[in-house]
């Protein structure tokens, strides 16, 4: 039997879903895939099959032996006794080709400055770079980090660790001295990439300088290897820094591409979970290739000659797989931009769009949320002909938000795909493709080839407009496949809550038509601007503080940044809490973690709601604070 909320729910679902867009003619024609369900039902008779078939779209030195293994599960394997490279297929395979001579990349910064560079012009810089990088001993299995601005050599320093096999750890350059540090340190990484800085809004942020207050902590790091990107006046000490046009000088342009094994491992990025200590995400070179390359096809709709914007950092995964390898791995040309996405005015984006004729254009809803708030006669001004597709990722986009997009930067031309997916899960999984039915607010049904639910504690799937947990029940190429030196930690976070199916820590639901409605996380991780940040991090960041005794971190609701942190507390006994103390606490957070950090509210408290076993109710903490109903509160004392 339903109960009120459910019945609540469901005629919020059945509302929500008659708001339907149907594609337009122009769009469908054109489309790759040209019937939603159609695919995603054949798909799923055999995934595995579906699977086989979207690797043949790569180059593989050797063939797979067996497509899928599960015989250690949860370390699941793909295309097992299958030898190929991720940068190969994004680079080397398009020389000789007619892509040779098409833009790779397309890059601009706040200032105007741009810079073009063909696949034969990216093919040679990374061919230096490994060459350079093979000289200073870097080999298979190493790790290299990397901690850059937005430019065209962070793609040539992840491309060139590909190519060697050494895995690259990109750290977002929003992160802070101590949180680079933590990432070095747990991946002991040889080599690390940066920057002498970048503008932002105007101001020049000096990276180098981030890099060599945390590299004193770092023992594994023999070299810093600094791009020359604004001639920001930076520190340079002779033993350790080299500038990067000094390291590749006199490279030669060709070099040997490293045969892996499918189930190398291809990168590791960070990423938070619910306790202080980010989690290493291993993603390897067969499927993770395979994945990305089948979803920005079929996602995007690529038919080969497209210019794609996504507006991500490549410090994220969302970078990694739809700005670097993504579109490379298609052979189309991506757009980079490093800047502030108002600067000087707030119709940049729009302006970038219209003069690099972008057709498919990928971002956050915080970013067009923060656009809609300086109206719309600023994507009115451009007309944006070449737009084609629209995407959006990183955390629920509201509706209206949603519509503002659809008519006007899509000018209701245009097709929005909400994807939904996870640093864990590499390439998009929950999507519409631009065939499909859209709901605004709805993120559409599982990618074909993959199956997902909506399931109480005990695994079994919940009626049609109820809330439950989200999980992927089968497997997938470009799933993450253990957590860096820790793969207990792997079993425990993705393995265990549900049985038999992988725990995504979201909550959502499906409605009659079997889309997807997701509602935000179960766990204590947030989203700030898309950011993904654990509140054990911010916690623990306020209590490295010397006043502080004990801290509570929950998300509060934000207009633009969708979270935003809310922090409670507890001070040493004899100390006073003042406005000086909490611009003080403020500071120390943005050491700790970073300006992504973004604190909203610090209240001084003298007692923390908590479990028996001592565990902080942050939900109690939450629902007290937004004035919510505080649920079961029997484990409170
Ligand atoms: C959230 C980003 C709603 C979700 C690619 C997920 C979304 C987390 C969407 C992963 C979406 C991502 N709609 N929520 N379209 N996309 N999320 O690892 O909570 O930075 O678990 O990967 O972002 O964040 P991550």
């Amino acid at each position: 039997m339903l109960t009120k909320a459910n019945k609540r729910e469901l005629t919020e679902v059945l509302l929500a879903s008659k708001k339907k867009y149907r594609p337009a003619k122009k769009i469908l024609a054109e489309a790759n895939i040209k019937d939603y369900n159609a695919i995603i039902k054949k798909s799923l008779e055999n995934p595995i099959k579906f699977w086989e078939e979207a690797a043949r779209d790569l180059v593989w030195f050797k063939p797979w032996r067996k497509v899928f293994d599960s015989s250690h599960k949860p370390f699941y394997k793909w295309f097992i006794g299958g030898k190929c490279n991720l940068a190969y297929n994004a680079l080397d395979k398009h020389i000789g080709t007619k892509i040779e001579k098409k833009l790779a990349i397309i890059w601009e910064d706040e200032t105007g400055r741009s810079r073009k560079l063909t696949y034969w012009e990216l093919y040679q810089e990374v061919n230096k770079l490994v060459n350079a990088l093979k000289k200073q001993g870097i080999r298979k299995g190493d790790r290299v980090a990397i901690y850059m601005p937005n430019i065209p050599e962070i793609a040539v320093a992840m491309l060139s660790c590909a190519k060697i096999g050494a895995m690259h750890s990109v750290v977002f350059a929003g992160f802070s001295a101590k949180a680079l540090a933590d990432r070095i340190n747990d991946a002991r990484a040889k080599i690390l990439f940066t920057a002498d800085g970048s503008f932002r809004r105007g101001k020049i942020i000096n990276y180098k300088e981030f890099v060599d207050e945390a590299i004193k902590e770092c023992r594994t790091i023999k070299k810093v290897i600094v791009v020359k990107n604004n001639k920001n006046k930076v520190k340079f000490n002779k033993r350790k820094d080299i500038w990067y046009h000094d390291f590749v000088k006199g490279m030669p342009t060709e070099a040997k591409c490293a045969q892996m094994d499918a189930e190398d491992p291809a990168f590791v990025l960070y990423t938070s979970g619910t306790t202080s200590k980010p989690k290493g995400v291993v993603h390897v070179h067969g499927g993770y290739m395979v994945g990305v390359l089948r979803t920005i096809k079929w996602v995007f709709d690529l038919h080969g000659d497209e210019r794609f914007w996504c507006t991500a950092d490549p410090g994220w995964i969302t970078g990694h797989s739809y700005i670097i390898y993504g579109p490379l791995l298609a052979g189309v040309t991506t757009v980079m931009y490093e800047g502030v996405p108002d600067m000087p005015k707030p119709d940049r984006i729009w302006k970038i769009v219209e003069k690099y004729k972008v057709n498919v254009f990928y971002t956050a809803p915080t970013l067009i949320r923060a656009m809609m708030k300086y109206g719309a006669k600023w994507p009115k001004m451009h007309k944006m002909p070449s737009l084609r597709i629209l995407g959006t990722v990183g955390e629920p986009i509201n509706p209206e938000a949603w519509e503002w997009y659809y008519k006007y930067v899509g000018k209701k031309r245009c097709p929005i795909m909400d994807t939904w997916w996870q640093t864990e899960t590499g390439s998009n999984m929950i999507t519409p493709l631009p065939c499909a039915t859209l709901k605004p607010g709805s993120a559409g049904k599982p990618f074909p080839g993959i199956k997902a639910e909506v399931v109480d504690k005990k695994g079994k799937p919940v009626p049609i407009g109820k809330g439950g947990y989200l999980v992927i029940i089968n497997q997938w190429p470009s799933m993450i496949r253990t957590i860096f030196n820790n793969p207990k930690r792997y079993i425990k976070t993705y393995w265990q809550e549900i049985k038999g199916a992988y725990f995504t820590g979201d909550v959502a639901f499906k409605d009659r038509d079997g889309y997807f409605w997701i509602q935000g996380r179960t766990d204590d991780v947030l989203k700030v601007a898309g950011h993904r940040i654990g509140t054990a991090e911010v916690e623990s960041a306020f209590v490295s503080h010397k006043s502080v005794v004990e801290a509570g971190a929950i998300g509060v609701p934000d207009p633009i940044k969708g979270e935003v942190i809310k922090a409670f507390v507890i001070l040493k006994q004899g100390v006073k809490g003042s406005d000086a103390l909490k611009l003080e606490l403020r500071k120390c957070v943005r050491k700790e973690i970073g300006p992504i950090a973004v604190i909203k509210d610090i209240e001084f408290v003298d007692k923390l709601p908590k479990t028996r076993s001592g565990k902080i109710m942050r939900r109690v903490l939450k629902a007290k604070e937004l004035g919510l109903p505080l649920g079961d509160t029997s484990s409170l004392v």
